[in-house]
């Protein structure tokens, strides 16, 4: 009797602490209400797509009760579907307007993303006013500046990115309205149309936007004063945009930036050292900018950078000893560009590298040691003057090493069996140097690029 009423009591616990976390799974889940059934059902019917690829929409069936469980359906504690995720399942449309997505009023997410849908981008989405997600990236939409974009007034994120379809805005101004959007996304957009005008939009409208993604957009530069008042943002992706322009200061000043990549800009004069100094800074990517100078200034303690991208560029002057600060750096690449000096032996301490690019610069040291950075996947050294003999400390034992080359400077001694018995190495390069006592196969491995 008292085991019961214990059982008892736990129970009700149980159900109480599940009504106090609010957890969706038990409650909301199994009340899939009729109409939304119905809905979505009708949806699912107004839509083209490859049933044997789909792994969401094909699975939707009447014989299933419970509508808000559906692959890609979320629904509130109501039962009202909320959220339709129904990114890369290969529809080719079907209604034109995708009518059926009006009904669906309470809508706060909507991902048709990686679709083929053909058409332009459908009239129904600008009713559907509780959106605070939209993607259609790379869904096959074509067509103009979606003014009725400006009616979905609550959304926070819009990704209308496209690879695959041009797609061209004459204009920005369908973000006015869009006070409460802090992610923007327009990869491959065609919005030449703004030449430089798109800092003066983005900043008088949105002033508070964390991310913003114009890569491939035909912008022009120079990147205006204006955009200075964009304090909040943390990403920054402007790639392949012929901006010739210098990068501003300001940039330093958002004091939450995370991302930078300016790669293939045009972009030109010295870069501001202070923009690595961020203390926030995890990401910067400055390759393919033949006409950009700069130097790698030191480096503070604790720096966040984890990708450091200058290949391509002017960059000049010493990789500081300092780098080793920089505990999380993963990816360094800096090849072509017009470094000099010692790589610093430092380097041995950074124990999360990945990925080391140094080739065609005119570093002059020893190899530091890179036993440490046992995540180590591919080393670029090539076309330097790096001299010293190989010994076990420099790579014995680092198991994920896929890539080498040294070739093209100025190495001697007799190279260490070891090299040849690393477990994962797939391409080792080692021609033009002053090995001694090559090995027999050490032909095979003069094909450097
Ligand atoms: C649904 O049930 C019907 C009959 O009740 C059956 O013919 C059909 O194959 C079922 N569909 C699925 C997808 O299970
Ligand atoms: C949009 O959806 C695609 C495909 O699922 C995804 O890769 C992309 O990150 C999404 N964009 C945003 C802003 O969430
Ligand atoms: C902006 O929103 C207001 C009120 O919500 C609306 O009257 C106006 O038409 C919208 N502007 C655009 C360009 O849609
Ligand atoms: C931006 O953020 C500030 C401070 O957080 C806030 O006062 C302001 O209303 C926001 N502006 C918009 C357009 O959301
Ligand atoms: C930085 O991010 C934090 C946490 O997201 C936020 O509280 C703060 O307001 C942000 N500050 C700026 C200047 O963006
Ligand atoms: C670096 O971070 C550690 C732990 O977060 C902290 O104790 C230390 O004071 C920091 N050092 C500097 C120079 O900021
Ligand atoms: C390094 O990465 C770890 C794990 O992601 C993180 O907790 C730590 O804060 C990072 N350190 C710095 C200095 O950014
Ligand atoms: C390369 O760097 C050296 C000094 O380190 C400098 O004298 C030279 O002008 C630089 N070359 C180019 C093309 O920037
Ligand atoms: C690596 O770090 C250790 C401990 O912080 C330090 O004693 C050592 O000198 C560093 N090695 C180099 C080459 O800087």
């Amino acid at each position: 009797m008292k085991m019961r009423t214990l059982h008892f009591l736990c129970l009700l616990l149980i159900l109480l602490f599940q009504i106090l976390s609010g957890n969706e799974i038990f409650f909301v889940s199994s009340k899939c209400l009729d109409d939304q059934k119905s809905l979505l059902l009708q949806l699912k019917s107004s839509l083209q797509y490859d049933s044997s690829l789909s792994t969401k929409l094909a699975r939707w069936n009447d014989n299933t009760s419970e509508c808000c469980k559906w692959d890609g359906v979320k629904c509130d504690l109501y039962g009202h579907v909320i959220a339709l995720e129904l990114d890369n399942e290969l529809i080719s449309c079907g209604v034109e307007d995708l009518s059926a997505l009006l009904s669906f009023e309470y809508l706060e997410k909507l991902n048709l993303a990686y679709n083929r849908f053909d058409v332009g981008i459908p009239v129904g989405i600008y009713n559907l006013v509780n959106l605070k997600y939209l993607n259609l990236s790379n869904a096959g939409f074509f067509g103009q500046s979606p003014m009725m974009l400006s009616r979905l007034t609550r959304l926070v994120i819009l990704d209308l990115s496209t690879l695959f379809q041009p797609l061209k805005f004459e204009s920005l101004d369908f973000i006015k309205n869009l006070t409460e959007l802090r992610e923007l996304y327009l990869d491959g957009v065609d919005i030449s149309a703004q030449r430089n005008e798109w800092c003066q939009s983005l900043s008088s409208y949105l002033p508070n936007l964390t991310v913003l993604s114009l890569r491939g957009c035909q912008v022009s530069g120079p990147i205006d004063d204006s955009l200075s008042n964009l304090r909040f943002l943390s990403v920054i992706y402007l790639d392949q945009n012929s901006l010739s322009t210098t990068v501003p200061q300001y940039f330093a000043k958002f004091s939450n930036l995370t991302s930078l990549s300016l790669s293939s800009c045009n972009l030109r004069g010295a870069f501001p050292e202070i923009i690595f100094r961020v203390q926030s800074l995890e990401m910067l990517d400055l390759s393919n900018n033949k006409m950009l100078s700069g130097r790698i200034p030191n480096f503070p303690k604790n720096g966040s950078l984890r990708t450091i991208s200058l290949s391509n560029t002017k960059f000049s002057g010493l990789l500081p000893e300092s780098i080793s600060n920089l505990q999380n750096l993963s990816k360094l690449e800096l090849s072509n560009c017009n470094l000099s000096g010692p790589i610093p032996s430092t380097m041995e301490n950074l124990t999360n590298l990945v990925y080391l690019g140094f080739s065609l610069n005119h570093f002059t040291s020893s190899i530091p040691y890179f036993q440490r950075s046992n995540k180590l996947t591919y080393l670029d050294l090539s076309y330097n003057s790096l001299t010293g003999v190989l010994s076990p400390a420099h790579f014995e034992g680092l198991s994920e090493l896929v890539y080498i080359n040294l070739g093209n400077n100025l190495l001697n001694g007799i190279l260490p069996a070891y090299i040849f018995e690393l477990p994962s190495l797939q391409k080792l390069f080692l021609c033009n140097n002053e090995f001694v006592g090559q090995p027999p196969i050490f032909d095979d491995l003069c094909y450097g690029p």
